[in-house]
């Protein structure tokens, strides 16, 4: 097992436990939170390439990000080498450390575009694409991609070493076909067998909920580091727990310092967002936060209405606070 240093092309990185890319999730707020507790690498949702090329104000609200926010990967989507080229130039030039190309996501609206997953089919368009972006930046470039499209016809092995043909400088796989979505568990032999393809790094993504998880994932498949999706949902301490191994970590978060993360969480939200809004989008999180906690359910019923921050704050405050009796 090894937990370290790790160096995507030219990005050389604190460590190799990263932050996946979640559609609705991993926004400014939650890459921060993520950060604070030792992810190294965060990315961006993916973004839309047509979206970035057309200057809609949506996809450029995605990249939003700060100076603590680094280094940043950020994620796009597309089918047009050329659209997905002048995309990841865009991305590089407003700040991007590294660029991703999703092939993973499975979608209906994406794949019809023949975007995400729908370019696992599509091998000799993979190539062309990778070889177009890879020209229009120098900054790393990775790809996220899936098994394949379904069971008979898993292809992630010829699809990473296209990728590394063409000077990607990493891919990250998540090992579920297209027709599997998110069901079943994530195949880590396959991890392993990619793994034995490359020379260029690989990074393994799916079914880590626990640093036991995490260590296992590198231990089985050799990949040289790993992604949390969303085992960090009401969770993102699980960053320390998988790279803090000292005695007594383990006891990490104690109902205290859940209830300050989740204050400080909720005071990001509302400075970004305003109170109104941010108390709205923070419910999915509470959600999260309070997921297999006794009582959790009923203080979620009374929880949904609050829309007062100190009101929120003292409830989680009395919540927990009947946890520890
Ligand atoms: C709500 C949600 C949104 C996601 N959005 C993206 C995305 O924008 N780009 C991407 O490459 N993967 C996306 N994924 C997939 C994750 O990055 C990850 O590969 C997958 O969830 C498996 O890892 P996990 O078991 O750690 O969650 C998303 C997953 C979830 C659950």
């Amino acid at each position: 097992m090894y937990l370290g240093k790790m160096h995507i092309g030219t990005l050389s990185l604190a460590n190799n436990i990263f932050l996946a890319p979640m559609a609705g999730i991993t926004d400014l707020i939650f890459r921060t939170l993520a950060r604070e507790f030792g992810a190294s690498l965060c990315f961006t949702e993916m973004i839309s390439a047509n979206g970035l090329v057309r200057k809609t104000e949506r996809s450029y609200h995605y990249l939003d990000s700060s100076d603590h926010d680094r280094p940043l990967g950020v994620q796009i989507f597309g089918s047009d080498p050329d659209i997905l080229s002048e995309a990841a130039r865009i991305v590089a030039e407003r700040g991007a450390d590294l660029v991703d190309i999703n092939m993973g996501c499975p979608v209906k609206k994406v794949l019809k575009a023949g975007s995400g997953a729908f370019l696992m089919k599509e091998p000799e368009e993979v190539s062309r694409i990778l070889k177009k972006v890879r020209s229009a930046i120098s900054i790393p470039l990775t790809i996220k991609i899936r098994s394949g499209w379904q069971k008979v016809g898993i292809n992630a092995e010829d699809i990473a070493e296209r990728a590394q043909d063409c000077g990607v400088d990493a891919v990250i796989l998540h090992p579920r076909t297209v027709e599997q979505g998110f069901s079943g568990a994530a195949d880590w032999g396959l991890i392993r067998r990619v793994r034995d393809r490359l020379q260029i790094p690989l990074i393994g993504s799916g079914d880590i909920r626990t640093p036991e998880d995490a260590f296992r994932m590198i231990d089985e498949s050799g990949c040289n580091g790993v992604m949390v999706g969303r085992g960090s949902l009401g969770r993102p301490w699980i960053f320390k727990k998988i790279l803090d191994s000292s005695p007594g970590s383990s006891h990490f978060p104690s109902l205290a310092e859940r209830e300050v993360i989740i204050g400080r969480h909720l005071d990001m939200m509302l400075g970004v967002y305003g109170e109104a809004i941010g108390m709205k989008k923070f419910r999915k999180h509470l959600l999260w936060y309070t997921k297999g906690l006794k009582g959790g359910t009923q203080f979620r019923q009374s929880a949904v209405s609050i829309v007062d921050k100190r009101a929120m704050l003292d409830a989680v405050h009395t919540y927990l606070r009947s946890l520890a009796q």
